[in-house]
């Protein structure tokens, strides 16, 4: 630990400042915890001087499209070309990219068919570099890591978080520290941590658990915490909806759905929705609605019994794992968004998600089971009334259909709901199931199985 026990490096900050979401508080440092020295409330990232300094929507648009041709490093990253928006540089050169970013946005016309909603879109975010939109806030908060002289960076994670925190560690020649909660994360996952070369620790405890950890280790350790309570990975992470916009050639939609966790996504999207409006770059706000698992419902129930007023938390329990989280920290970020673009928050069940994940697997596109919530939440904000199917929705896939294989072969093999309280409820997806048939390599046998095939 000795190399560890220098004294922490603090982040000098140009043309942005840290603002407390809670007593408003503004400071040029935030402390190891990015917590309020005052209140110990979570901090955000605002840039005081925009309104005098920020340039005209219109040469932002202009800007942005014009880098879209340019070959420089900054310019090919998704989230870079943004960089209007986001914390200043002083070089192009201190960027570490893997030119995250850049990602589809595809019609589902299957799963229009299903809901009847004809202009249903997919941002999928799973297509970024380590197959999560983790990349897009880890690429701006691991650049400020290096730029403010640390050399480990840590975060706890569900899986996602640790492979892009250790991709981009290792891109930038930074050490990598990986909490994650033992036995609860896809191999795929754990697999990319290892590979990108950080030190993984599989503690015998939830995502809660090691968050809790990691808090205390960086109040010991001039380690750099990762985690969306970071304020600089939803600087990051707006860039998913300026991208967005940019593609619907800033026609806003009627509806965003994004799943939640630990919220900094949601927080972050709704941040971007809410500069994007002050800035005249949109003329309305899309509603933002967060969709969580039945078992990891914590901001559902804060709304629906504490009025979003203090936090409920709850023992996590899903097969989602990327969303197994009980205390999620940046509820009050995501309560915020929520009320400001009156987005509503739903729950969905184990079946509803394993029968949306098939569906968008069956569109060629595919996706981990945390961001199917969004398409089974969809479902029941149309049946509540609150999404009408002339309007325009899209969902935010967060997560690639690699990233979780056993998942997807315990559903088609019909195994993932075996001795458990929903195996009758599953029945009914058995529809959906493509599981794999062993055969003598016989021609005939392929044949048979074929004909099989042509009669479902
Ligand atoms: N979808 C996927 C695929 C995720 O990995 C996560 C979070 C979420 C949705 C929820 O996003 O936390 O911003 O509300 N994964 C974290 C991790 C917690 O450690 O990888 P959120």
């Amino acid at each position: 630990m000795t190399s560890l026990s220098t004294s922490a490096p603090g982040v000098r900050q140009t043309g942005f400042r840290f603002r407390c979401i809670a007593c408003a508080n503004l400071s040029d440092d935030a402390s190891q915890n990015f917590r309020c020295a005052n209140c110990g409330d979570l901090l955000e990232i605002t840039y005081p001087h925009w309104k005098e300094t920020a340039p005209a929507a219109l040469e932002l648009k202009s800007t942005w499209r014009q880098r879209r041709l340019s070959l420089s490093t900054i310019d090919l990253s998704g989230v870079w070309r943004f960089r209007d928006l986001l914390p200043a540089l002083e070089s192009d050169a201190q960027a570490i990219t893997l030119r995250e970013g850049n990602t589809p946005l595809y019609e589902l016309p299957q799963c229009s068919r299903i809901t009847g909603v004809p202009r249903l879109l997919a941002k999928h975010q799973g297509m970024n570099p380590t197959g999560s939109f983790k990349d897009a806030g880890m690429t701006v908060a691991a650049t400020f890591a290096r730029r403010a002289g640390f050399r480990w960076v840590a975060c706890a994670s569900t899986g996602n978080t640790s492979a892009s925190m250790a991709a981009y560690a290792a891109r930038g020649g930074l050490r990598s520290l990986v909490l994650v909660p033992e036995g609860k994360i896809s191999w795929s996952k754990l697999s990319q941590a290892l590979d990108y070369g950080a030190v993984t620790c599989q503690l015998r405890t939830d995502f809660d658990g090691c968050l809790r950890l990691l808090q205390e280790l960086v109040l010991r350790a001039p380690v750099y915490q990762l985690n969306s309570i970071n304020p600089f990975r939803l600087e990051g992470q707006k860039t998913l909806a300026f991208e967005l916009l940019e593609q619907l050639d800033w026609q806003p939609p009627d509806h965003i759905i994004v799943p939640g966790g630990n919220l900094g996504n949601s927080s972050a999207i709704g941040k971007a929705l809410l500069e994007m409006h002050a800035l005249g770059l949109i003329s309305r706000l899309p509603k933002l609605s967060v969709i969580q698992a039945e078992g990891a419902n914590a901001l559902v129930r804060t709304l629906r019994e504490a009025a979003g007023k203090r936090l409920i938390s709850v023992h996590a329990e899903t097969r989602a794992t990327a969303i197994r989280i009980g205390n999620p920290a940046s509820w009050k970020k995501a309560a915020h968004v929520l009320e400001a673009t009156e987005g509503a928050c739903e729950q969905v069940t184990e079946v509803e998600i394993a029968q949306a994940k098939a569906e968008i697997g069956a569109e060629g596109i595919g996706c981990e089971p945390a961001s199917a919530v969004t398409l089974a939440g969809l479902k029941k904000l149309l049946k509540q009334g609150f999404v009408k199917r002339e309007e325009s929705v899209v969902l935010v896939l967060t997560g690639n259909l690699l990233k979780d294989p056993d998942y997807t072969i315990d559903f088609h093999r019909g195994d993932l709901f075996k001795g458990t309280s929903n195996e009758s409820a599953s029945e009914a997806l058995n529809p959906l199931r493509r599981p794999p048939v062993v055969l003598d390599a016989a021609l005939d046998a392929v044949i048979r199985t074929l004909e099989q095939a042509e009669k479902v």
